[in-house]
Parts: structure tokens; sequence; C-alpha cells
């Protein structure tokens, strides 16, 4: 691998412990303003100094981010999609890799819908953005991205779904937490980060996905809903990240979640 790829990756996936805890906030590309997101710049300011990598679109990027920010972006150039649309996976690559370096991204992420009516689409896409990458030595995060069949979320598919993106090249990959994730990360190849889904019952429920997660070969989390659409915010990712990177277990992330909003009764 080339310095600048290596150095790239080493932004987001800490050298210390090779786990990263990323911030995802790039939903409105296909969502548009869902709770929380309607002004990032407001939500995201606040998360920045906990989190290790920002993953948005350039529109996030450009509007709500001081060029200024210490953080290393995982830019989103997959879309072409949306939540009213006739399938959600006919998604294409919407930002040039010269626009990626524009940004200064320290990786490029790019859904793929293995099984999806426009899989072949997304799985090409991937390997070509993965070339171009390689070319200038940028990262490629590829997203195993369900659309509207969270059914699918299984060890199974989602085993299949990331050795396919390693297979095509992704340098690391953002999938779903599932029961017997030591399988899917097993034969993943390269490190995998979770999403978190749609907002959970409570911060402890995330806490324990977190945890089990990394107790089974994750090497991180790239939260959203998760974290900013929680009650506190920012306790929420200092558990979190006590989990990704001090070895935390779910109890000790939640008692410090409660130390962080100032007592033992338990927040949502
Ligand atoms: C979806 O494709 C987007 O990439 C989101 O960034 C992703 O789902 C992670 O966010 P959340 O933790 O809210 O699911």
């Amino acid at each position: 691998m080339d310095w600048g790829m290596k150095n790239r990756l080493a932004r987001i996936l800490r050298p210390a412990d090779g786990h990263t805890v990323m911030l995802a906030v790039d939903h409105g590309y296909f969502l548009g303003p869902i709770s929380r997101l309607e002004r990032p710049a407001e939500t995201i300011e606040p998360l920045l100094p906990h989190a290790d990598a920002l993953m948005p679109a350039r529109g996030v990027v450009r509007n709500c981010i001081e060029a200024a920010a210490d953080i290393p972006i995982v830019l989103r150039v997959s879309g072409g999609n949306s939540i009213v649309g006739e399938d959600l996976s006919k998604e294409d690559i919407t930002t040039s890799v010269e626009e990626a370096i524009r940004l200064n991204a320290s990786a490029m992420a790019l859904s793929i819908y293995v099984g999806g009516k426009y899989e072949h689409q997304t799985l090409v896409n991937l390997s070509r953005l993965v070339d171009e990458g390689n070319r200038y030595g940028i990262p490629v995060l590829a997203v195993t991205a369900v659309g509207k069949e969270l059914a699918k979320r299984d060890a199974r598919y989602l085993g299949l779904a990331c050795r396919i993106a390693a297979e095509l090249g992704a340098s690391f990959v953002k999938t779903y937490y599932c029961e017997n994730f030591e399988k899917v990360a097993n034969g993943s190849l390269v490190p995998l980060v979770i999403a978190g889904g749609p907002k959970l019952d409570t911060v402890y429920d995330a806490f324990r996905i977190a945890h089990e997660a990394m107790s089974a070969g994750a090497a991180g989390v790239d939260f959203g809903r998760n974290i900013w659409q929680a009650e506190n915010p920012v306790a929420t990712v200092r558990a979190v990240r006590a989990i990704v990177h001090d070895e935390a277990d779910a109890k000790a992330a939640g008692e410090l979640y409660d130390e962080l909003v100032g007592g033992s009764k338990k927040k949502k």
C-alpha cells in the first residue's frame, strides 16, 4: 500500500489500536432533512472533538463544516436515489475523485446493494471508485446498504456483502451488526465498522450493540442517528468512544454516560 493511502487510513483507523469512532452525517443525500440534521452545523459542531472521522456528503462539508476543523472526512460520493424514488439501490457515483481531493477527503464512501435490483451497477461503481482511489492514494469505504429490506441483515447476507466489497478492493467496509457477527468479521478481509441504523429505544441498547460488535471483531462504529438523535449526544458519543478505544463494556459505558449526564437516573 502506498504511503498516501496508509496515511489517510491511519487518520481514520487510529494507529494505537486500529479502531475508529466515525460519525455518520450523510443521511440527507437520500433522506433529506431528517430529525436533528435539519441544520447539520449545529448538530455536528459539539460532537467533532469526540469523533475520529466524519462521514458527510459534499453539501454538508461545504456548507456546515469549518475548513479549519481538524477532522478527517470520509466523503459520501454515491447517490442519485431518494427515499421516495423508484428503488434505493439505483445509485451511482455522484462526486468525482478530483472533488474528493479538493475537499481533502481522507476516504470516499459508496453504497453497494448486494441482492438489490441494481446490484451489478453498484458493484461496478465500487470497482471503478477503487481504481480511481488507488490512482490518487484515497481509500474507499464500501457501505453494505439494504435499502428498505432491513430483514436481510443476517450474518449470511452481511458476510457475503462484506466479502464482495473487500474482493472488489474496498479498504474498509461499513455494515450492520447482527447475530453471529464473528462470521461476518472472519471472512471480511478488511476492517469493518458498524452502522447504528434507526434510533434504538435507549442509548444503552446502542452501547450493547457497539460492545458486542467490537467483541466480535469490528474495528469501530460509524453511528449517526443513535448518537445525534439521542437526548444527550455528547455523552452518548463519549460512552461509545470508551467502548471502541478503552475496552469498556456496555455496563461501564452506561455508567460513564450516567455520570456525564449528571446522575444515575437512566435517560434515553
Ligand atoms: C446510509 O446509507 C448512510 O450511510 C448512513 O450514514 C448510515 O446508515 C449510518 O448511519 P446510522 O447509524 O444512522 O444508521
